[in-house]
């Protein structure tokens, strides 16, 4: 196992460039599926849930080449398998995505559910009702199935396949639908993953589809604006409503990956613990308007400009943050990615700070980690009260989950002394070579590989 050996209280100071998307990748990756040619995927993150959804189509029997890390070619039409499997699926949740990939290209998908993860359950309820809106047959069994309920899920597996009693219990879904119409539909919330994967299935159904309330993450815009560039028609995507009129014909394209802001957010939040003076470039500054202001409510400088060829910013602190409140809501509001290292960012903070997490009910984890280096964080609910300290002191803390190995990597990079921070395997899922750019900014930062 490895871990990242961190001694704190170096300014950042310097450049870096970010990478691309995750939450682009993983659902651009599986739209090809729905072209049926081969695509040219550019400026891929080196992430492991990158690999682990090009291992998902792999398994399916697509091929996929990679002349370069950023870079994948992929090849659908040599798929012959419509199952994503417990081993596959329990690999990233992102897995879902093949559900509306694989039943908007051939009316069929057999995916095991990778179940809840660290910050909630993380149900499909929304996909599941959408898809059904546009005539597929999808059945669904969980944990809590009856027999019965399962016996009726059973009945749409290929012949001559079966499902395994552990696949049975862990849960999966069955989506059958030759004939996929367009429909309305309305999302309960503004779901990223609903939102996406009804597009998966709506984008060749005949007909028009409309989805209110739907989510308007960059990288909804970025997934729609791949499957317009592959012939599909879609109006509207980064507002609330997106319009779909169905095409029978979908061809391969080049496409690069929007830059992640997730990523770039968190360089900025560790800009800015550490009182240092960093440029982030290759970014979209519209994508961190949400940020960028609760830092500089904070008391951070964050400037934008551009190179002529790039926008970037210049994110600069030379005090401890002034405190804030924070509530993660869906974009353009506070993004819930970013709500764990902003976390660790106010825990120096001076004053107390409210954050409410509405997103996920249990994204609170790094905090009983951030109070072992000397926090002072409370949690009621959904609500954290966080009261500013003067420093946080180095120790040995653990990545509960992606999000929260951010928040762990920002207080170990200000802390008095050393941190060991393990479990790092969550990290290596969203951050591309997170030690080597820390590195360069003037961090005391390295990888043991244990
Ligand atoms: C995506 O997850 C991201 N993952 C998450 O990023 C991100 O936190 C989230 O969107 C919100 O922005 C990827 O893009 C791969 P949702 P997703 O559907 O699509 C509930 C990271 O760190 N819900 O917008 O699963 C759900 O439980 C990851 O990169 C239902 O109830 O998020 C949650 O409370 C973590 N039923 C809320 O909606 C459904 O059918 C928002 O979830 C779907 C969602």
């Amino acid at each position: 196992m490895a871990y990242y050996r961190i001694t704190g209280g170096k300014p950042l100071h310097g450049t870096i460039s970010v990478s691309g998307a995750k939450n682009a990748a993983l659902p651009i990756i599986c739209a090809t599926v729905l072209t049926g040619e081969k695509c040219r995927i550019e400026n891929l993150p080196d992430i492991e849930d990158v690999h682990s959804i090009l291992m998902i189509l792999e398994d399916l029997g697509a091929t996929v080449e990679r002349p370069s890390t950023d870079v994948a070619i992929i090849d659908p039409t040599t798929i012959n398998k419509l199952r994503v499997s417990m081993a596959m699926a329990s690999k990233l949740r992102a897995s879902y995505y093949m559900l509306g990939a694989l039943l908007g290209r051939y009316g069929y998908a057999h995916i095991a559910l990778p179940g809840g993860c660290p910050i909630g359950e993380r149900p499909i309820n929304f996909h599941i009702n959408g898809m059904r809106l546009l005539g597929a047959d999808v059945r669904d069994v969980d944990s809590e199935s009856t027999p019965q309920q399962v016996q009726y899920a059973l009945e749409l597996l290929e012949p001559g396949s079966e499902v395994s009693s552990e696949e049975q219990r862990s849960g999966f879904v069955i989506a059958s639908g030759k004939e996929l119409h367009g429909g309305e539909i309305f999302l309960d919330m503004p779901s990223v993953g609903a939102t996406i994967n009804i597009m998966f299935a709506a984008v060749r159904a005949e007909g028009r589809t409309i989805i209110n309330n739907a989510a308007r993450e960059p990288h909804v815009v970025d997934v729609a604006n791949f499957l317009s560039a592959c012939g599909a028609t879609i109006r509207g995507a980064g507002t609330d409503v997106i319009r779909i009129t169905g095409t029978k014909k979908l061809h391969g394209c080049t496409y690069a990956i929007i830059p992640d802001q997730i990523e770039t957010g968190t360089y900025m939040i560790a800009a800015a613990a550490t009182k240092g003076d960093v440029i982030i470039k290759n970014v979209i500054p519209a994508h961190l308007e949400a940020i960028s202001a609760k830092l500089m409510e904070c008391g951070v400088e964050v400037t934008e400009g551009d190179t002529g060829r790039e926008f970037f910013l210049r994110v600069r602190a030379k005090e401890r943050p002034r405190a804030c409140n924070i509530r993660t809501l869906p974009y353009p509001g506070f993004a819930t990615d970013l709500q764990q290292p902003m976390t660790a960012l106010l825990s120096v903070a001076i004053g107390s700070s409210v954050i409410v997490e509405n997103l996920f009910e249990n994204r609170f984890m790094h905090t009983r980690q951030l109070n072992r280096m000397g926090a002072n964080i409370r949690l009621d609910g959904r609500m954290a009260i966080v009261s500013g300290v003067e420093k946080l002191y180095g120790t040995e803390i653990e990545a509960t989950d992606l999000r929260a190995g951010a928040a762990m990597i920002v207080a170990a990079l200000m802390a008095d002394g050393t941190s060991i921070i393990r479990s790092i395997i969550h990290i290596d899922r969203g951050y591309e070579k997170l030690d080597e750019k820390l590195r360069a900014l003037g961090a005391d930062i390295e990888r043991v590989e244990e």
